[in-house]
């Protein structure tokens, strides 16, 4: 099927990411080495979450997004309304790693430094420590039954900070239409049994220390304008 993606692409004069026009998806490179979070998380299964997971979320996606054109095209509603639930899960999954690999960083480049300025306040004004949010997103990622995510988002509109979780690849914007992700932790088997034999609460508690909140922090400061 990419084969013959990649030669319809060429035959057509068209780009990479270019479709009959439709705009397709690629994989975005990941900020640092796949080693880089180890001993947190194993430069194996960040290769294979990124490489494998993340990637067949990227093809399936642009695969339905080049049936719904067709679909469209020709006027079948069936098919058009068929498609919707691979469309939320494998652009959601898209969406949700692209992300989460920002959400990570190395320990020598500030991974797991508690958050400063106004996300740290706001932090501590609607959970009262840093600690307590961590424990919050924590209970509540181990008690996610089967796949999903646990988000620190912010609400646009109450202007608030807000622990949510997400079934599936759902993206936070599933739960609201003002949250914003700040901060979304993968907790599909995928992200860690291989090197926590499946104790999901092990590996939230470790994850902490490769936490970016820097890069929340500019989230947070640009969304609260
Ligand atoms: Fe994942």
């Amino acid at each position: 099927m990419a084969l013959r993606q990649l030669v319809s692409r060429k035959s057509l004069g068209l780009g990479f990411g270019q479709l009959r026009g439709l705009q397709t998806f690629s994989l975005p490179d990941l900020p640092y080495d796949y080693g880089a979070l180890e001993p947190v998380i194993s430069g194996e299964i960040m290769q294979l979450h990124h490489q494998k997971h993340h990637q067949a979320y990227i093809t399936n996606y642009n695969k339905a997004l080049e049936q719904l054109q067709d679909a469209v095209g020709k006027g079948d509603s069936p098919a058009v309304v068929k498609l919707q639930s691979a469309i939320k899960f494998n652009g959601g999954g898209h969406i949700n790693h692209s992300i989460f690999w920002k959400n990570l960083t190395p320990v020598r480049e500030g991974g797991g430094d508690p958050p400063k300025g106004s996300l740290g306040w706001a932090i501590d004004t609607d959970f009262g420590s840093l600690e307590t949010l961590v424990q919050k997103i924590n209970s509540e990622g181990a008690a996610l039954q089967g796949s999903g995510w646990v988000w620190l988002g912010l609400d646009k509109e109450s202007k608030k900070l807000v622990v949510e979780t997400t079934a599936n690849q759902d993206p936070l914007i599933t739960k609201g239409p003002h949250l914003v992700p700040l901060l979304g932790i993968d907790v599909w088997e995928h992200a860690y049994y291989l090197q926590y034999k499946n104790v999901r609460p092990d590996y939230l508690k470790n994850i902490w220390k490769v936490i970016n909140w820097k890069y929340a922090s500019e989230v947070y400061d640009k969304e609260s304008e």
